[in-house]
């Protein structure tokens, strides 16, 4: 394990002071890997029984590789965990938040698993309904959902559209009338929290696109609304506060104001809330700096809260569902890489800082330089011996801003042809993956004992020559 503060006397002395100097660089450190990785007597990682060099042979690099077993480990964990914090009261739902990672094979496993989806476009309900998810268990969310998305999901039969605006009420309304059914809707509220994560992952502050804010009124008028309005039926209230958040406190002043509103909408139309949707948003360890807690004390924590807040405010716990993503795709997948280009850049004085290339880069993980996110990294297709060295884990496109990892301990030898894998790449990676510089995208693979299975190919030159039909 790491063990003490980076010195002068260590490496090439630009690590930041969160990163601690490794006792040893060949480390898996915990928390870090998915359950199935280790490091074989020849010193290579293996996941799910696989090693990464015939990973990189059979599927090339860069590649997303995925522990199966991980993924439906968490995804069951936190349905027990939040089934069995709610079941003295009404129960309680984990729908999976697709957008962190969707594909076939997940919607097959979330849907084994008993879990409900969450999903927010057109495109993800096709996966959904593509791969055979019950429409009843699937979740629509958008703040600007189309005519044509809010159909499909009304014929799909989906259990909850998540309604984001007062326009949306009159919207839903009618598609619903024109297909001679009703819609099954809660509405998204803004609490006006202010989440400690980067503010473009934080979604409960005001100013900003998603939800009807309480404060403003705009909750409590799309309440009476919908409640007057022919073709839709009140299921309960959404809030989600953002994203990569740690502490519940959050989630306490966001239980707090979505509960008073409950008892608002009782007292003054005299309806009865019987769901509440506290979304997604618990963080996950990216590298030392974080400390994520478990499923099941995550869970105990806001049964606590919204256990408290009701019985303050006299009312019945409603069912409660929660949306994870990060936490669960997160942790399960590691990118792997081929390192090409490694280079010593002078920094002035004794300073200077290794900068090395893979083949990769912000196409497939943009979060480095779109949320200033700290990855880690670790050389798994051997062990060195060399000391190790601070670097920076850069990608192959045309800007300076294509950093995958801002700052890591690598052995000092490090060098070309070397595999190197990023973890807990599995959650806004891939979904947020891009063509940029026509980079195609790489493929994501699911190992489990012993074998490996795409389930995503990699993108060809063809695919994307194919789109330009101009
Ligand atoms: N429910 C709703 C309504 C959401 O908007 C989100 C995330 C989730 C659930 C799932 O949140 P999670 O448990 O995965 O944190 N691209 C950003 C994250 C954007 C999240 C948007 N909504 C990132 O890479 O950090």
């Amino acid at each position: 394990m790491r063990a003490h503060e980076a010195g002068a006397l260590h490496g090439n002395d630009a690590a930041p002071t969160w990163l601690p100097y490794p006792t040893d660089v060949n480390t898996l450190i915990d928390g870090l890997w998915s359950r199935n990785t280790s490091r074989n007597s020849q010193g290579v990682v293996e996941v799910g029984g696989v090693d990464v060099h015939r990973i990189a042979e059979e599927v090339g690099t860069p590649a997303f590789v995925l522990d199966e077993d991980d993924f439906r480990h968490r995804a069951r964990s936190f349905r027990d965990a939040f089934a069995e914090a709610f079941r003295p009261h009404r129960g309680a739902d984990v729908y999976y938040a697709g957008k962190a990672f969707l594909c076939g094979a997940v919607v097959r496993w979330i849907d084994e698993d008993g879990l409900g989806l969450d999903v927010c476009t057109g495109g993800e309900l096709a996966v959904a309904l593509r791969a055979g998810f019950p429409g009843a268990r699937i979740a629509l969310h958008g703040n600007n959902k189309s005519v044509h998305e809010i159909r499909r999901a009304l014929e799909a039969g989906v259990g909850r559209i998540v309604i984001d605006s007062l326009d949306e009420i009159e919207l839903v309304s009618t598609v619903a009338e024109e297909l001679g059914t009703r819609a099954s809707v809660m509405l998204r509220v803004t609490t006006g929290v202010e989440a400690h994560t980067h503010e473009f992952i934080a979604t409960a502050h005001e100013d900003q696109k998603f939800g009807l804010s309480i404060t403003g009124g705009a909750a409590f008028d799309a309440v009476r609304r919908v409640l007057e309005v022919q073709h839709l039926d009140l299921l309960g209230l959404h809030s989600h506060i953002g994203s990569q958040i740690f502490d519940t406190g959050g989630f306490e002043v966001a239980a707090r104001r979505v509960l008073d509103l409950v008892a608002r909408i009782r007292d003054e139309l005299g309806h009865t809330i019987d769901q509440l949707d506290l979304g997604g948003g618990f963080g996950v360890m990216y590298n030392t700096q974080h400390t994520p807690s478990t499923p099941e004390a995550l869970a105990a924590g806001i049964a606590g809260i919204v256990e408290k807040q009701c019985h303050e405010l006299e009312l019945e716990v409603p069912h409660l569902s929660f949306e994870p993503g990060r936490v669960i795709a997160g942790p399960s997948t590691q990118t792997l890489y081929s390192v090409g280009t490694v280079k010593d850049v002078r920094l002035g004085g004794p300073h200077h800082r290794v900068y090395v290339s893979v083949d990769g880069g912000m196409s497939d993980n943009v979060r480095t330089a779109l949320y200033d996110a700290d990855y880690s990294c670790l050389l798994t297709g051997r062990v060195s011996d060399a000391a190790p060295e601070v670097v920076r884990v850069v990608g192959k496109h045309c800007e300076s801003g294509d950093i995958v990892v801002k700052d890591e301990y690598l052995p000092g030898d490090v060098r070309r042809g070397d595999l190197v894998s990023v973890p807990v790449t599995g959650a806004y990676c891939y979904s947020l993956a891009s063509n940029y510089n026509h980079v195609p995208r790489p493929p994501v693979v699911a190992v489990r004992e012993g074998e490996i299975r795409t389930l995503i190919r990699r993108e060809t030159e063809e695919d994307l020559l194919g789109l330009d039909v101009g």
